[in-house]
């Protein structure tokens, strides 16, 4: 799909929807009178008359029939102008697509309001929200499904404006691809996402963008002593694989950030078999990878001046004559022993490895992404991340990259007391901390591997999946804390 940036052309340009935003306080800027004077004055009219209400995402349609290139003029109730920021103004972009894809509109055009301060970030907002919005999952129809989806956007802004514009405007669609492809992969059933498929993904994204990948297969994950990963996988008859790339964006390796993604294709609970409603949902237990690998393919593009070492185990968790059972004990790479109490608990033992073997790449810092605890969801619901962390400065980093995303993220304690639970008689943790706290034991459980190394874990289970639509997304995969982590490379380059 192709995004244009222009300056003019709003009377002629032939297309399907022109979406006007309109706050309480202005709505008669150039871009409005231009608007209004095409349809005959129809606009201020429909305002002194009371006709047209600015209440946020509020949308009023308007048929121009032959006034204007334009089809139709979807009004925008954008509220009040103070209110608006990053976040509100995506989101309004959303609900206009959204509406303008229900009346197969697909060559839609939108004026930028020119209400935030910073122009790029307002155009960046409107292009992530609109094909946020334009996503669908294309499924395995035999006859492929007729879903209206956009074929063009154009952006149309004042000339002194343009060139932060387009910036913004490359940006934001540089976010949203991201985050549609960590969608995809969630969305993808588990057998068409094995973890040799995920490494494949994995390879063509390093190649695109020159980036170094290994992809470590089972004898070498024996050599480095990896018993958590293999012990998941011991159930499985689909090979395990730990993908590991580098992003080299600095002269030297040092200061490395890295992104530890949990990438179980299908996770059945192993011989803790989960029950059978809602179990296939579990083939989205890979957000976490899909989270680092959507980031990836924004920081490829971008080119921070960072250096990135991604890292993902990745495996299925089944239950069959081999698999690791309750009871059992592993040793990990980093010798650390785990006492197995329920094997459905799978997420810590593959991170486990994940982190010591980012650790042996160079990692200086830390965050993990996983779909790790359904008591996460239980905690802060569907639209809130869980963070836990061992270090003050890369938390906040962390948390402002995700305001500065507009994505939610809630810090839990990790006090020292809670480890208590995860301690183990006779290994040096057990897997499960009981039903207290599950989200805090299971992301200090990861924090183990960290060790004195800065860490933060982001605990993904409630905002990888949404199980209801919403502007920004359909069911399914949401593409949670891609664009967090795309900020964060961004901030980390600058700080
Ligand atoms: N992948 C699940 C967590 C999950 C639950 C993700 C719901 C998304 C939605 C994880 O592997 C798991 O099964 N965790 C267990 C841990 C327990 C056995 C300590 C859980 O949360 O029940
Ligand atoms: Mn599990
Ligand atoms: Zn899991």
């Amino acid at each position: 799909m192709d995004i244009q940036v222009k300056t003019q052309g709003i009377h002629g340009d032939q297309l399907d929807a022109l979406v006007l935003g309109i706050t309480k306080d202005e709505g008669t800027d150039t871009f409005f009178s231009i608007v209004d004077q095409a349809l005959g004055g129809m606009l201020s009219k429909m305002f002194q008359f009371k006709e047209i209400s600015c209440d946020f995402k509020n949308i009023q349609m308007i048929y121009t029939l032959g006034q204007m290139g334009v089809r139709r003029v979807i009004l925008l109730g954008l509220g009040e102008k103070g209110d608006l920021n990053f976040e509100t103004l995506r989101e309004a972009a959303s609900r206009s697509i959204k509406e303008a894809l229900k009346e197969k509109l697909t060559k839609v055009a939108m004026i930028l309001p020119g209400v935030l301060e910073d122009k790029g970030l307002e155009a960046q907002a409107l292009v992530e929200g609109a094909l946020l919005a334009n996503y669908h999952f294309s499924g395995f129809h035999k006859t492929k499904e007729e879903k209206p989806e956009l074929s063009s956007l154009t952006l149309y802004c004042e000339q002194e404006w343009e060139a932060e514009v387009k910036e913004g405007a490359k940006k934001g669609e540089l976010y949203a691809r991201g985050t549609c492809y960590a969608r995809d992969l969630v969305n993808l059933p588990g057998n068409y996402l094995t973890p040799s498929i995920l490494a494949d993904k994995a390879n063509e994204i390093a190649l695109r963008h020159g980036m170094e990948i290994e992809v470590l297969e089972k004898e070498k994950m024996m050599e480095y002593g990896m018993g958590g990963l293999l012990g998941v996988n011991q159930g499985s008859v689909e090979p395990p694989k730990l993908i590991a790339i580098k992003y080299k964006g600095r002269k030297q390796w040092d200061d490395v950030l890295g992104l530890v993604g949990k990438g179980i294709t299908f996770d059945s609970g192993g011989i803790s078999i989960k029950p059978g409603a809602g179990m296939d949902e579990m083939k989205g237990d890979m957000g976490g990878a899909a989270a680092v690998l959507g980031a990836l393919e924004i920081i490829g593009t971008l080119r921070p001046a960072i250096n990135i070492v991604a890292v993902i185990p990745t495996t299925e968790n089944m239950p069959d004559g081999n698999a690791l059972k309750p009871g059992d004990v592993i040793t990990t790479m980093s010798g650390k022993t785990i006492e197995i109490l329920n094997t459905d608990a799978e997420g810590r033992l593959i991170l486990a490895d994940g982190m010591t073997y980012a650790k042996k790449l160079g990692a200086d810092y830390l965050v993990d992404l996983a779909t790790l605890t359904g008591a996460a969801l239980i905690a802060l619901g569907t639209c809130t991340t869980a963070a836990i962390t061992n270090n003050e400065e890369l938390v906040e980093n962390v948390l402002e990259s995700a305001a500065e995303a507009g994505e939610l993220v809630w810090r839990l304690p990790a006090y020292k007391q809670y480890k208590e639970q995860i301690k183990s008689k006779i290994a040096d943790l057990k897997n499960t901390g009981g039903r207290n706290a599950g989200t805090i034991t299971a992301g200090l459980f990861v924090g183990e591997f960290a060790e004195e190394t800065p860490w933060v874990h982001l605990d993904i289970a409630g905002t990888s999946w949404a199980d209801k639509a919403d502007d920004f997304s359909p069911i399914g995969g949401t593409g949670a804390m891609v664009r967090t982590l795309a900020n964060l490379a961004l901030k980390l380059e600058n700080s």
